[in-house]
């Protein structure tokens, strides 16, 4: 339904978009996982055709999008990073106003606004002004205007940015309704984000593609079991001489003690899963476990992790240029 072939987006010096390729298929949720500046919105914007590649070319349902951009258009809805906002408009006019520069014809868009307002859950602001309304709300509006023409493929530029925790849950449950009958492409720089929302992620660093894969594997992978921290309560030396000497530990430090209990780091051997034997170590020795739990990468360490090659396990046995992780 997408495909971008050597997708190249100069800005004078600036390389912001570096031979980028992916497809994806119809009725899917991929997601774009990147920091700030990795070229995700430069992206969506040449899909959309709002912005012209330097080289490379994107066909959205068969179409050319610098080509034949007004056919692409039409299986198009595009929630921009910022969406536009008209605040002196109430809901239903300015999704009317969508609706009429989308091309929906005439006699049908008083019922499109209803079907995408029920959709999005705004059918109780329609006469409220943009810009009175919540961002949580802005945001379902926004995702309305996108949907009011029937696009096929929604892109979605940080459609939870800015949201509180309940908008947030409620936004990620609209779009994965989406599923199947549209073809979604959504963009975040929150790990957690993919997981709970996509069926397969893009992870972009500088202009490129560094990952791919299914969201739950990615983020198992590259925060791995194999670093472990464990809050305990017992006498620090003898925890530590013990667990050390189950098989597949290969160290253990103590990162901080607070009163009586002791967090420590544990870092396994490759591909063993350590975790049962240190939490029965620890009970049947009669301390006691307060906390047990993988990672410790943050979202900057997994970049890194992807970007430089002698820092990654996962790029060792990566077929060039992405690491497939699927
Ligand atoms: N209009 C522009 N003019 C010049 N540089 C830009 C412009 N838009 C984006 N960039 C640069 O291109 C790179 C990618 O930006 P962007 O696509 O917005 O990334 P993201 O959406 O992943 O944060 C950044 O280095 C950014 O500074
Ligand atoms: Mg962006």
């Amino acid at each position: 339904m997408i495909e971008v072939e050597g997708l190249t987006k100069r800005y004078g010096p600036t390389l912001a978009v570096n031979d980028v390729s992916f497809t994806v298929q119809k009725g899917e949720i991929l997601g774009f996982l990147g920091p700030n500046g990795a070229g995700k919105t430069t992206t969506m914007r040449v899909i959309t055709g709002f912005l012209f590649p330097t080289s490379g070319r994107v066909r959205v349902a068969g179409f050319d999008v610098g080509t034949e951009s007004l056919e692409a258009k039409k299986h198009i809805g595009y929630l921009p990073e910022t969406p536009p906002v008209y605040p002196d408009m109430t809901v239903s006019e300015y999704l009317a106003f969508a609706a009429r520069i989308k091309g929906v014809a005439r006699g049908d868009i008083k019922k499109r606004v209803g079907d995408v307002s029920e959709r999005c859950a705004i059918g109780d602001v329609q006469r409220r002004q943009i810009g009175k309304l919540s961002k949580g709300y802005r945001q379902r509006v926004g995702l309305a205007q996108a949907l009011v023409h029937s696009p096929d493929v929604l892109i979605l530029d940080e459609p939870t940015a800015g949201l509180d925790p309940k908008q947030i849950i409620e936004t990620r449950e609209l779009i994965k309704s989406f599923a199947g009958d549209h073809t979604v492409i959504l963009s975040t720089h929150i790990l957690p984000e993919v997981s709970k929302t996509c069926q397969r992620v893009l992870v972009i660093s500088g202009g490129q593609v560094v990952a791919e894969g299914a969201p739950d594997e990615l983020v198992r992978r590259l925060q791995g079991y194999e670093d472990i921290v464990l809050i305990v309560e017992g006498p620090a030396p003898e925890i530590i001489d013990k667990l050390q000497r189950i098989t597949g530990v290969n160290v253990v430090e103590p990162r901080e003690a607070a009163g009586t209990q002791v967090t420590l780091e544990v870092h396994a051997e490759k591909g063993h899963d350590v975790r049962a034997d240190l939490a029965q170590t620890v009970v049947e020795s009669g301390w006691k476990l307060f906390e047990l739990k993988t990672g410790g990468l943050s979202l900057e360490d997994i970049f890194l992790k992807l970007t430089t090659k002698d820092l990654s396990e996962a790029q060792e046995s990566a077929p060039s240029p992405a690491l497939d992780i699927s």
